[in-house]
């Protein structure tokens, strides 16, 4: 794992060794739906980030796979546009994109028309990229991974050299049940070796995600805390304002609960909870992701909230129900909220609730994680004002703010005993200065120089879907959906789920 932009400056450690991330071993980038939303919006302002810090080797190359009728000038002209309104634009000194980057860039992009089922399509790609070095990113529907890993093995196109490396980067969702996704992983493992996959959950290219691990154990301070001797519960949320949007057909077959517990909240919760691994190594990180996955108790259906949103305001604007969004059945059971009671049973965390909820059109846009700590002892406080102790929270905030808060007590000035709670906060943006950044440079440049540590293994993601299986089990059902108002903190029945262990949750909104 390598903190890449932002430490594009030399970085010489105390023995003299320099740190410096290097150039990217030269090589193409195919990417399956290269006309695609993500390509656009994501992975070509990335790549241009990348180029922009020098991380790309002169003989770097893009090829984009898509069906549109297309030739390489078009191709071209479209990504100019792409970095215009996703790349450049997007940074808050609104830079323009950089004519030297864009020169050297533009000449590497090709384009293949072709149906990703059609061998033909790979035949061409076989015929640009040679015996170099190749990435095949798959940015198109779900449907089509495990057909163009078919195709991609019998092209021989996975074929690896003895200095040559092939690798395949597939996006979410990774199945939509525990057996599809094991499916899946037998059909990928029957073309490719394991360490030739790089599973993406665009949550690991957040810095602040990653900086979970960091602060975890490079601070003397935490590791002693962190454990159920100290610790009460702990509260996971990644809360959104944006509803369906344009995306109701997935949404409708993929609801809340898919869409982002067992990829994304279960990182987070893996991150929080796993074990110190012995090196940064990508097997050694995700072994021990999948060890406290495993951990995690089967849930009860009193545990589980399912909610959906109806009419309200967000943002002091009204916006229609769930069931009004265009597209949507009048009387779907998706959910677009969950909130459930997991349990770890294992040495460290055993009585220690991880309280996660997620959904769209809430309150706030807001994804964190907070550690609420056991109380003081109070005895001391008997004969003061003092009537109860505030107990002590760390929250680590992942978006849109970047930093961690720790809240504790401290005495109001003045004759008597009194105490107020107060906060102190770290702002990463305040601190460092930031790069700019889609979140995907970090994990092509990964998967570029072989470093599969933020990318999931086929057991992380079995894990994952494993702990929320008894959930799809249960079906949808009329009687276990919780209706919110748009704009809320979420569905009654979630704060009756902490409520009922005498808890609440931090406030979103
Ligand atoms: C995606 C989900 O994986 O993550 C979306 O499909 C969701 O529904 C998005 O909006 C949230 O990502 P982020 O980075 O905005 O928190």
């Amino acid at each position: 794992m390598e903190n890449i932009i932002a430490s594009a400056v030399s970085q010489v450690g105390e023995g003299g060794q320099d740190y410096s991330p290097r150039r990217s071993p030269a090589g193409s980038f195919v990417i399956f739906g290269g006309g695609g939303d993500l390509t656009r919006r994501l992975l070509l302002p990335a790549i241009y980030n990348l180029a922009c810090a020098g991380l790309l080797d002169d003989g770097f190359g893009i090829v984009a796979v898509d069906r549109a009728e297309l030739g390489d000038d078009q191709l071209r002209q479209n990504v100019r546009e792409a970095l215009e309104d996703f790349a450049a634009r997007r940074r808050a000194d609104a830079v323009p994109v950089r004519e030297d980057v864009w020169e050297w860039m533009k000449p590497r992009i090709r384009y293949v028309r072709g149906d990703f089922e059609a061998p033909q399509t790979y035949s061409d790609v076989v015929a640009i990229v040679g015996e170099q070095n190749c990435i095949f990113y798959l940015a198109v529907a779900a449907r089509f991974f495990g057909p163009i890993v078919d195709r991609l093995g019998e092209a021989g196109l996975v074929r690896e050299g003895r200095h040559t490396f092939r690798r395949v980067i597939v996006e979410k969702p990774f199945g939509s049940d525990l057996a599809s996704a094991i499916a899946l992983n037998t059909r990928l493992l029957h073309t490719l070796e394991e360490q030739q996959i790089y599973r993406i959950d665009h949550y690991l290219g957040k810095e602040t995600v990653q900086n979970i691990m960091a602060l975890r154990f490079s601070n003397g301070f935490f590791e002693p805390l962190w454990n159920r001797q100290n610790i009460d519960h702990v509260q996971i949320t990644a809360a959104e304002t944006v509803g369906v949007e344009q995306r109701a057909r997935f949404y409708e077959s993929t609801g809340a609960l898919r869409d982002m517990v067992p990829n994304h909240v279960m990182q987070l919760l893996a991150m929080t909870a796993m074990e110190a691994p012995i090196s940064f190594e990508a097997d050694a990180v995700r072994n021990e992701k999948t060890k406290v996955l495993d951990a995690i108790h089967s849930l009860a259906p009193a545990d589980v909230v399912r909610g959906q949103y109806a009419p309200g305001v967000v943002g002091g604007k009204e916006v229609p129900g769930y069931r009004q969004e265009p597209g949507v059945d009048p009387h779907s059971l998706t959910e677009t909220y969950m909130a459930m009671k997991f349990r770890i049973d294992n040495w460290r965390w055993a009585g220690v609730p991880f309280y996660v909820r997620t959904g769209k059109r809430l309150a706030a846009r807001k994804t964190e994680i907070a550690i609420h700590f056991k109380s003081a002892p109070y005895a001391l406080f008997r004969d003061t004002p003092v009537d109860r102790l505030t107990p002590n929270i760390m929250v680590i905030h992942i978006q849109p703010t970047e930093g961690v808060t720790l809240q504790f007590s401290a005495k109001v000035p003045g004759p008597s005993v009194r105490l107020g709670g107060v906060r102190m906060k770290f702002d990463y943006a305040e601190w460092f200065s930031e790069g700019p950044s889609t979140g995907y440079e970090t994990l092509i440049y990964d998967c570029m120089i072989g470093d599969a540590t933020l990318f999931q293994r086929a057991d992380n993601i079995e894990a994952g879907w494993r702990a929320v299986q008894p959930v799809l089990d249960w079906g949808q059902d009329a009687r276990s959906l919780a209706f919110y108002a748009a704009g809320s903190e979420g569905p009654e029945a979630a704060n009756a789920l902490l409520a009922r262990d005498h808890r609440h949750w931090l406030k979103i909104g």
